[in-house]
């Protein structure tokens, strides 16, 4: 089938590596040059793993084309993906401005019927703006070009987003009516294997249930956090609530780890925007809006923690800090737990020297270059001689660390953890004062 995907961004350009991948011939559209170039040369502008090679191959068997030029794009799909991106603006509205622009381009250059997709995560309604606005476009231009509108969200995860793509646990498709959904089958044919994960239901409704997704996984988090905090006071340990309560399967195990805070493209965002729609219409959404603030507190607890332990005033000291992603294999900062933490300890007079696997360049880019904050090129040489070791992302090599290395070159054995990856009473054997999340030395000694 041919497909046109509109924005190169994390999901656009995902999901037309994976249906170039099962054979459909897509041509992806995005207004900056640079990256349309980058792109022919085989340059990816995210990391994300198994990515490059299928763009690559992809590019040269002409299964994946890139361009600029909308109108070619427009002429090639008979499916129209709509995967720019919707930045929340001022409020935390998500800002629709690309998306509808987007509707517009594929409303003046379209001479057949198309089916169009919204892939972004876009605010319920959207559809109904995307209609509107080719209706509107279409009678500008005397034209009356049949097209259906559909929702169709994502679901990726970084770091698993191609695998997450390839084999996908349901296919939301919200439809106005059954026109597309022979078509929206078809499209994703090759994806629905074992079982039908297909699941079609009206526009609005499949709007909500991206919506719902991620604030349900964001709920999950905060009530954790909100959890490991109180376990703190009352002297109890979380990880053992965790997996006390994980074996419930109506709980399950999965997203109820405590840690630093959630970042991220996503749940921020989405948790934001969902209370915007909600407080437009007149309703207070009291848990969404307990989500997000517990999340804001939770990314100050490490700084907190490390105020606690050398007191307000951090000038003269250093930290080693391992991790700077919001989350594992990924090198994404935004709403990343450890932006809070640089800037909390900076603020309080302190050096932060930093390592990351993935993530430099964008702390650079964030950051500057600066004498308060050091990157370097290994997780060892941020030990040497930094008052302490502040970990915020918990990517697998620092999983196993040489404990009497990271005691040999501290000033003081003391490890603030903000993903709870190690055994508190192993590390005290060790000679550590061991800073953890609802656990450890965090944790208030009764009696
Ligand atoms: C998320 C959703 O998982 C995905 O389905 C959606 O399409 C986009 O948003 P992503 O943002 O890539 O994906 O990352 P995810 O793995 O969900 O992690 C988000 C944040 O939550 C990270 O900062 C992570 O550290 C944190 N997290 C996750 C926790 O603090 N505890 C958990 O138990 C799980």
């Amino acid at each position: 089938m041919k497909v046109t995907v509109f924005g190169i961004g994390y999901v656009g350009l995902v999901q037309a590596a994976v249906l170039a991948e099962v054979g459909h011939q897509v041509m992806c559209v995005d207004v900056d040059q640079k990256k349309v170039d980058n792109l022919k040369k085989g340059i990816i502008p995210i990391y994300e793993p198994g990515l490059t090679p299928l763009v690559e191959q992809h590019y040269a068997n002409g299964n994946l084309q890139f361009t600029t030029d909308a109108q070619d794009a427009v002429a090639h799909g008979e499916v129209q993906f709509i995967a720019v991106g919707t930045p929340p603006d001022e409020d935390g509205s998500a800002d629709l401005k690309y998306v509808l622009a987007v509707a517009e381009t594929i409303a003046r250059f379209m001479s057949e019927p198309k089916v169009i997709i919204t892939k972004s995560t876009v605010p319920v309604g959207t559809a109904d703006k995307v209609t509107a606005k080719v209706q509107q476009t279409q009678a500008s231009l005397n034209k009356t070009v049949e097209f259906d509108v559909v929702s169709n969200p994502e679901f990726l995860k970084e770091g698993a987003a191609v695998n997450d793509c390839m084999r996908p646990d349901r296919i939301i498709v919200g439809t106005y009516n059954n026109n597309p959904i022979d078509l929206m089958r078809e499209l994703y044919e090759p994806f629905n294997r074992n079982h039908d994960k297909m699941v079609f239901m009206d526009v609005r409704s499949a709007e909500l249930t991206k919506y719902a997704a991620n604030c349900m996984l964001a709920t999950k988090i905060s009530f954790m956090n909100e959890m490991a905090n109180l376990a703190e006071i009352l002297g109890a340990d979380i990880e053992n609530v965790r997996k006390g309560i994980g074996s419930d399967p109506r709980i399950g195990y999965h997203f109820i780890y405590p840690g630093c805070g959630y970042g991220g493209s996503c749940f921020p965002k989405d948790v934001q925007a969902l209370i915007r729609t909600a407080e437009g219409e007149h309703y207070q959404p009291k848990i969404l809006q307990a989500v997000e603030e517990v999340n804001n507190r939770q990314k100050f607890k490490l700084p907190g923690l490390v105020k606690q332990h050398f007191g307000a005033e951090l000038a003269g000291k250093t930290f080693a800090l391992w991790g700077l992603s919001f989350k594992p294999n990924t090198d994404d900062m935004r709403e990343a737990s450890s932006r809070t933490l640089i800037t909390e300890l900076i603020a309080a007079g302190a050096t932060v020297k930093a390592y990351d696997p993935e993530a430099m360049e964008e702390t650079q880019r964030i950051f500057g270059v600066s004498d308060e904050l050091v990157l370097v090129g290994t997780k060892e040489a941020a030990l040497k001689n930094a008052d302490a070791l502040i970990i915020c992302t918990e990517w697998q090599q620092f999983r196993a660390p040489d404990f009497d290395l990271i005691k040999q070159q501290l000033k003081n054995a003391v490890i603030f953890d903000g993903r709870n990856m190690f055994d508190p009473a192993r590390l005290s054997k060790k000679g550590f004062v061991y800073y953890a999340i609802g656990r450890g030395e965090s944790v208030k000694k009764v009696n």
